[in-house]
Order: structure tokens, then C-alpha cells, then sequence
């Protein structure tokens, strides 16, 4: 057995995964904890594992750059995905990556979020009366993947008859994010950044002209910059304002539709949050950390660091394996375990440090707002055959999840 497990540390490569690994990557993840935490991939690149590394590189961002210019470089070319991916505030460090993240950060104030929720409870109820009517559903589609959309639209003020290829757009360019792409994942990338750009270009100048309401509007926020004069270049609006519709889509989607098919795989948590809706928000963070709807990041070290024992030299590159972390026994008693009252909680599904999660109160509040309301209105759902997985190791989710509302 323990054999067994050690040769599954050794043989794993991120750039072979099977089969088996995409349907359950937690023993994998286990083994390499437990055999090769710091583990050496043929490429060269380190895989991390451990909770406490994972902390360390998230909080050292003088160690650990994001900047992932030299990285995309060969991958990208001088494409539409390599300016995009490189003007994005998650991969540039301080000073650019400060500058542009308190101008963000000041447009997703708390009070632009508090305002979001009285639409998007309007938003869920429509969509479950819809799955109402029809009984048979499908749980991606018909609502998780369905309600980010909205609201990262809500969030800009796109008019909601311009929201239709938002979805797609997303998809392909988080998807060109995948550590291995063909010729095709690659096109289909580049001209999403391309049509995404032409679209905002026209968004901004119509907001230009017509500026709605900064406490509520992020783009009219971002467009007029905060009350120092400081603004975001053309350049770095546009690419930022995709880079915010990407996080927030596929991620949350992922958390909705993750924490349900948990819930309906785990009958008795089920049935306590059913008999306890005041728990719902220590049951967002267990689904957080149990199926962390982004497993992946990435850093690269520019000066020699030591971590467990070895030391790294520049230019290594680093994945930090959230996934694997947010189930370390050194940090979570019991981690396989799916216990929606958890407490303390102190997951990495948002990573930390000085790039944790910019949109994370509401995704938070997605997440509540959308499971709480879906069991209270259909608290017997259950499957109604396999679950389709998206087939992705960064971005874990399904792509569509039969079910039946048994109402
Ligand atoms: C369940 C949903 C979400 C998850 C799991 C998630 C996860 C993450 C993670 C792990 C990072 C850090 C990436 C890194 O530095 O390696 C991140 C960054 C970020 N996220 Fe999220 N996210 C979610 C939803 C959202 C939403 C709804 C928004 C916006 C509306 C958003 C906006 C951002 C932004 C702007 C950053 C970059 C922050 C920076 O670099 O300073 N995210 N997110």
C-alpha cells in the first residue's frame, strides 16, 4: 500500500494527469503531501502541497513573483493572450499590481456589494421557478453557471440583452490558462481577449458619455479613477475588466455547483443544514475548502528561497496546489471530511496574502444566496444520473449535473 502511494508521488506529472486523477485528484494530492510535499516535476517546475508552504510563498511576494511575463512568453507568443494575461492584476507584482489593485478594490467596496443583493435574490427566485416548472433540470446550466453571469453583469452594467457571449469569452480564456493547450484551446483564446476588447471598447465609451452611478456601477468607479486622480490606463481598464468577469464566472459557478452535488453526496450534512439555515455561511467555506473551485496558482521565485529543506534558485517556477493544501491534516483535523460546520476555517480557496482574492465577499455572498435559497425551495433534490466533470485540473467543477427536484 504504502508503496503504492509513493509511486503515485513519484510518477505524478501535471503534464500526464489520467483519467482517474481528474474524476478524484485528492489521493494523488495525499501521497505527494505525504512523500514529496516539494515535489520536482520533469519540467523542472515545483509542485507544492503542504498548507503551511503554500502560506509562505502567498505571503513572501518580494520570494514569489506573479509577474509571468517570462513564463507566458514562449506559451503566448505577443498574442491578444499574452497582453491580456500580463496587464491583469493577478499576474504583475508591486508596485503595478498595488496601484491597480486599491483602484479595484475601492470599486468592489463593501457597499457596491451590499447593494448587489436585493437583485440577485430576485435573480435566484426567477431561476427556480423556472427549474419549478420543468422538475427534470440541470443544475450547471439552468442555474449555477447562470447566476455569475448576472452578476459580474450587474457589477459593470452590461445591458442584459449584450451578456449572451460573456459566458464563452470566459471560458476560453480561463481555459488558454490550462498548464498544457492545443492549437485550437489556443485560437479559441485569442480571439475571445480580441472580441471581449471590442466589445468594452464600445461599453466604456458609452459609459463615458453617460456615466452611471459610482457607488453601485464599478466601471463608472473604475473609469473615473479614486479621489488622489489616480486612474487605470486604457489599456489596463480593458484588460482588467476582463480579467474581473473571468474571475468571477467560472469560480463561483464551480462553488455553486460543487457545494450542491457535496451536499446531495452527504446526506446527513445535508439534512443539518436543512435544520439549520443559520449555518449556511460556515457551509460556503467547508465547500470552499473541500472542493476549492480553483486549485491551482502559480509563482515564480526571483532569488534563492529555502523551502522544507531545499533551497530554489531564481527563476523557479512554482504551482501551489490549493487543493491538496486546503486538506492538510496539519491544519485541518479530519480533512477529508465534509463538515459544514467547521470552525476554524482557515481555508486557502481565496489564497492569501497581498493577491487574495479581490472579489471574495461576493462570491461569499453568490454562494449563500444561491444554496441557501435552492434547498429551501427544493431541500428533496437528488441526482438524476452522472455528473459530468468539466475535465480541467486549475478550475475544478462540473459541466453539467443531471438532477430531479423530487417537489
Ligand atoms: C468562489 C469564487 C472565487 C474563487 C474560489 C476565487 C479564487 C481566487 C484566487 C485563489 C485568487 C488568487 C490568485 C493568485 O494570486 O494566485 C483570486 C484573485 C482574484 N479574484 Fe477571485 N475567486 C472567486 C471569485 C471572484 C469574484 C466573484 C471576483 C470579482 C468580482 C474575483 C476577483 C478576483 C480578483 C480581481 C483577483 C486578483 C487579486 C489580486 O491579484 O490582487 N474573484 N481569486
Amino acid at each position: 500500500m504504502n508503496g503504492n502511494v509513493r509511486a503515485l508521488a513519484a510518477s505524478f506529472d501535471l503534464e500526464k494527469l489520467t483519467p482517474e486523477f481528474y474524476i478524484n485528484p485528492y489521493p494523488t494530492y495525499r501521497a505527494l503531501r505525504e512523500n514529496e510535499p516539494i515535489k520536482r516535476l520533469p519540467n523542472g517546475a515545483y509542485f507544492l502541497t503542504r498548507y503551511d508552504d503554500l502560506v509562505t510563498a502567498y505571503k513572501n511576494t518580494r520570494a514569489f513573483s506573479s509577474d509571468k511575463r517570462k513564463e507566458f512568453s514562449p506559451k503566448y507568443g505577443t498574442s491578444r493572450l499574452y497582453e491580456h494575461h500580463t496587464t491583469s492584476l493577478v499576474f504583475n507584482d508591486p508596485p503595478i499590481h498595488t496601484r491597480v489593485r486599491r483602484l479595484i478594490m475601492g470599486a468592489l467596496s463593501p457597499r457596491a456589494i451590499a447593494e448587489m443583493e436585493g437583485d440577485l435574490i430576485q435573480l435566484v427566485d426567477k431561476l427556480l421557478d423556472s427549474i419549478a416548472a420543468k422538475r427534470d433540470f440541470e443544475l450547471i446550466g439552468d442555474y449555477a453557471a447562470a447566476i455569475p453571469v448576472e452578476v459580474i453583469g450587474n457589477l459593470l452594467d452590461v445591458p442584459h440583452d449584450e451578456r449572451e457571449p460573456l459566458r464563452d469569452w470566459s471560458l476560453a480564456i480561463l481555459g488558454a490558462l490550462e498548464p498544457v493547450i492545443d492549437e485550437v484551446a489556443f485560437a479559441r483564446g485569442n480571439k475571445a481577449v480580441q472580441d471581449f476588447l471590442t466589445y468594452l471598447e464600445t461599453l466604456v465609451a458609452r459609459r463615458r458619455a453617460k456615466p452611471g452611478n459610482p457607488d453601485r456601477d464599478v466601471l463608472t468607479r473604475l473609469i473615473q479613477g479614486d479621489a488622489d486622480g489616480e486612474r487605470l490606463t486604457v489599456k489596463e481598464l480593458l484588460h482588467n475588466c476582463i480579467f474581473l468577469l473571468n474571475a468571477g464566472h467560472e469560480t463561483t459557478t464551480n462553488l455553486i455547483g460543487n457545494g450542491l452535488v457535496a451536499l446531495s453526496k452527504h446526506p446527513a450534512e445535508k439534512a443539518r443544514l436543512i435544520g439549520h439555515p443559520e449555518m449556511i455561511k460556515t457551509a460556503v467555506e467547508e465547500m470552499l475548502r473541500y472542493e476549492s473551485s480553483n486549485q491551482l496558482g502559480n509563482r515564480m521565485t526571483v532569488e534563492h528561497v529555502g523551502l522544507g529543506g531545499l533551497t530554489l534558485p531564481p527563476g523557479t517556477s512554482i504551482t501551489l496546489c490549493i487543493g491538496a493544501a486546503n486538506r492538510d491534516p496539519a491544519q485541518f483535523p479530519d480533512p477529508e471530511r465534509f463538515d459544514i460546520g467547521r470552525t476554524p476555517n482557515r481555508h486557502l480557496a481565496f489564497a492569501t496574502g497581498a493577491h487574495q482574492c479581490a472579489g471574495m465577499a461576493l462570491a461569499r455572498l453568490e454562494g449563500a444566496i444561491a444554496i441557501s435559497h435552492f434547498l429551501a425551495r427544493f431541500p428533496n433534490y437528488s441526482l438524476n444520473g452522472d455528473p459530468v466533470r468539466g475535465g480541467r485540473v486549475r478550475f475544478r467543477g462540473f459541466l453539467s449535473v443531471p438532477c430531479m427536484t423530487n417537489a
